[in-house]
């Protein structure tokens, strides 16, 4: 089987748009083939300007992943920190990449731009972590957003690099697109973000996703109950062809025809939100109750990481030249 990587970083409690975006995909990846699900805190610490909510973030965070459906039977969850290798095979990785090629990496310039007060070191050396995340456990299909292609790009570029110098151990990573299209905001302007407060929380109850639908844009055009709405231009309609798709040709002629006005409109969707949502709810709740369970599944994700991480640790040791330690009691041997 296959094997996939990839990697998130510590958000918090997660909205519809990283449901439909990212955790549903990952969802179905878990029935064909290996996965292997990081949650990057080391990533997370390049940009962080306070740490004050990051054990929070990560609980949470996986709260709600655990809660909608990836399963830690199947696949392997965990938090990055708890595998050191991969900061030994960061900087092992450090030695086979030019400097030129991290510094015109477009994320990297961007990030100098928001952050010029804070251009660390780990910054610039951002892409080559995620390179060595992905190569510790050789995985070879990463399913990623699209502002991660440069990022994919550099990685086979590193491996493929490390593999003609030192000799093949590394498969060249391959990015897998999420199909799901770009979910906005309530705003209707920007995409669903924790930074522009335009969000529904996968956790939040019944009567806070309708608050929250309430205040949501819709078809600017449609300034009177009697004006004929556009659908197709609308995201509460948008919203509808994920979590009404039985209705959603009826709500579209309905909106055309001024059959239905926006408040109703809305009403109905915050139904539907909150029937999808309600098994994520109550799965949370139940997960939530039960004593050190995320640190269970986080302690058994990471010690099943490490068992792959220490075979390739080993193996690129091999292939660099480096001398492996031995333990005293096998020299005495
Ligand atoms: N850079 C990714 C992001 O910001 C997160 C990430 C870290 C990642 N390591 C990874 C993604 C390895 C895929 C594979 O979303």
């Amino acid at each position: 089987m296959k094997r996939v990587f990839s990697g998130f970083r510590p958000t918090g409690k997660q909205h519809i748009g990283n449901y439909l975006g990212t955790i549903q995909n990952c969802i179905s990846l878990q029935d064909e083939y290996d996965c292997i699900y990081c949650v990057v805190d080391i990533h997370a610490l390049t940009t962080l300007e306070s740490i004050e909510s990051l054990r929070e973030d990560i609980y949470e965070m996986v709260l709600d992943w655990l809660a909608a459906g990836i399963d830690p039977q199947k696949s392997i969850l965990f938090v990055q920190s708890h595998v050191p290798q991969v900061m030994e095979l960061h900087t092992l990785f450090s030695m086979v990449t030019p400097l030129s090629w991290l510094l015109r990496v477009p994320t990297f310039k961007e990030k100098v731009k928001m952050q010029p007060h804070n251009v660390n070191y780990g910054l610039v050396g951002y892409p080559v972590l995620m390179t060595a995340d992905i190569a510790l456990y050789k995985g070879e299909i990463v399913p990623v957003g699209e502002d991660q292609l440069p990022h994919l790009e550099l990685a086979r570029e590193i491996v493929r690099r490390f593999n003609s110098l030192y000799g093949f151990v590394f498969p060249e990573p391959q990015a897998k697109l999420t199909s799901f299209p770009l979910i906005l905001g309530l705003d209707g302007i920007q995409k669903m973000s924790k930074s522009y407060n335009n969000y529904i929380e996968i956790a939040a109850s019944p009567q806070e996703i309708l608050e929250r639908v309430m205040t949501a844009f819709t078809d600017p055009a449609r300034r009177y109950r009697s004006d004929s709405g556009h659908p197709d231009i609308c995201n509460i309609f948008c919203l509808h062809k994920f979590f009404t798709p039985a209705r959603v040709d009826e709500i579209a002629s309905e909106c055309r025809r001024a059959g239905i006005g926006c408040v109703e409109c809305k009403k109905m969707l915050a139904e539907s939100i909150s029937s999808t949502l309600e098994p994520f709810r109550e799965k949370r709740a139940i997960l939530a109750s039960k004593p050190n369970y995320i640190t269970e599944v986080l302690a058994d994700g990471a010690n099943r990481a490490e068992a792959i991480a220490k075979e390739t640790i080993r193996e690129v040791k091999e292939k660099m030249r480096l001398l492996q330690r031995v333990q005293l009691e096998h020299i005495r041997d």
